[in-house]
């Protein structure tokens, strides 16, 4: 469904149910080039909001609690913004709750408010549907009540909110992405000082493909965790704030305390870091060759040192490698399934389709997607037209 689609959806929807006229905010999901697992610790990554994401609804009302409606699930949640807890793991209430529950923790709001939402990311895709959920109600909070919260602010509170309530210890990435994507561009972030560097993001004959596996871990997020609490271990061992601080020298002066699996994802992401800014270099110099390769090279090692990829995805990935029209292809966001991102040149694109598609089902018996996304602007309010 086009955006625009969502918007008069998600309008008619909440003049229907709530009779009042929303404010409208539209949040993207987001694509990553490279610099996967790096947010967390305090490295870079290279990611760019998408022309797909999340619409939401949201005005204030004279009841006594807030309501929230997933128009995409058919379901309303009623709740007091005063008194929230997380509920069960894995509804997307406590991506609506969470948020709330930050806002209230700094803000007073002087009314209940009523919210509807839909989104056109395809769910499980690994496309961030979850920040563009948070980035959306938080801006949306702010612009119905005037809150005059700085972009930066919003996006802690959303990450907060994913900490807190929906139990995951994501690092930063997806809602800055979300947040402050640009137009045709991808972001260099710098995830400690949250410095930024906007490339214009041209890949002349070539097109940036992702191709979904379709697939789905339940252990993703737990995996994602218990991933972050290794690096955690080492950068404690070395007496540093973050991995972002560790040499491959440091690294191997600690490598008789490690078991060798650990040793070897503390090694991911110092190489992963060295990988984004050697690909932001390639970029500038449009060496788009050293690009793809570098994606590749990404891939195998969160593949065989990082281990956060998954049969699907490898056999994706296998199959770009053994095609000469792709440049350079890899798994993309936290792992475990969802989207792998291949520079395919333009010319073989359809071609390169049709083998994956055919091959894929043959493997695994399921389909996989595609989807060409455009490079976007972040979260903003809509007007309606
Ligand atoms: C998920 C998290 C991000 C990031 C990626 C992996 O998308 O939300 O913070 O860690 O995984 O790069």
């Amino acid at each position: 469904m086009t955006t625009k689609k969502l918007l008069e959806k998600v309008t008619s929807s909440f003049e229907e149910k709530y009779k009042s006229t929303p404010v409208l905010t539209f949040s993207p999901g987001r694509i990553n080039l490279i610099g996967e697992h790096t947010d967390y610790n305090d490295g870079f990554v290279f990611p760019a909001a998408i022309d797909k994401g999340i619409v939401s609804g949201i005005q204030k009302n004279d009841r006594s609690t807030c309501s929230v409606y997933a128009l995409d699930a058919k379901t309303t949640y009623e709740f007091d913004k005063n008194d929230l807890k997380p509920l069960e793991n894995g509804t997307w209430r406590n991506y609506v709750l969470g948020v709330v529950f930050e806002v209230v923790k700094k803000q007073k709001l002087n009314a209940n408010f009523d919210i509807v939402f839909a989104g056109n990311i395809p769910s499980g895709s690994g496309l961030s549907s979850s920040a563009a959920l948070e980035n959306s109600i938080v801006f949306g909070l702010n612009e119905l009540f005037d809150l005059k919260m700085t972009k930066e602010e919003m996006i802690f509170i959303s990450q907060k909110a994913e900490h807190d309530f929906v139990q995951v210890k994501c690092g930063i990435m997806d809602q800055y992405a979300s947040m402050f994507g640009q137009e045709n561009s991808a972001i260099l972030l710098d995830c400690r000082s949250l410095e930024s560097t906007i490339f214009p993001v041209d890949f002349k004959n070539h097109e940036i493909l992702l191709i979904n596996s379709n697939v789905t871990h339940s252990l993703a997020e737990s995996a994602y965790n218990e991933r972050r609490n290794v690096c955690e271990k080492i950068a404690a061992l070395l007496h540093v704030t973050a991995l972002r601080d560790v040499s491959k020298e440091n690294l191997k002066s600690i490598e008789n305390q490690l078991t060798h699996e650990d040793y070897l994802k503390g090694l991911n992401v110092l190489e992963e870091n060295e990988r984004v800014l050697e690909a932001s270099v390639a970029l500038k110099e449009n060496d788009l060759k050293r690009f793809g390769k570098l994606l590749f090279d990404s891939h195998n090692g969160l593949q065989h040192q990082y281990k956060v990829s998954c049969t699907e995805l490898d056999f994706l990935v296998d199959l770009a490698r053994q095609d000469t029209t792709v440049l350079g292809a890899r798994m993309m966001g936290g792992g475990f399934g969802g989207c792998t991102i291949n520079l395919v040149s333009k010319e073989h694109i359809s071609e390169f389709k049709a083998n994956v598609e055919q091959l894929y089902e043959k493997q695994f018996s399921k389909k996989c997607s595609f989807y060409q996304v455009k490079l976007s602007n972040g979260t903003h309010r809509v007007c309606p037209s």
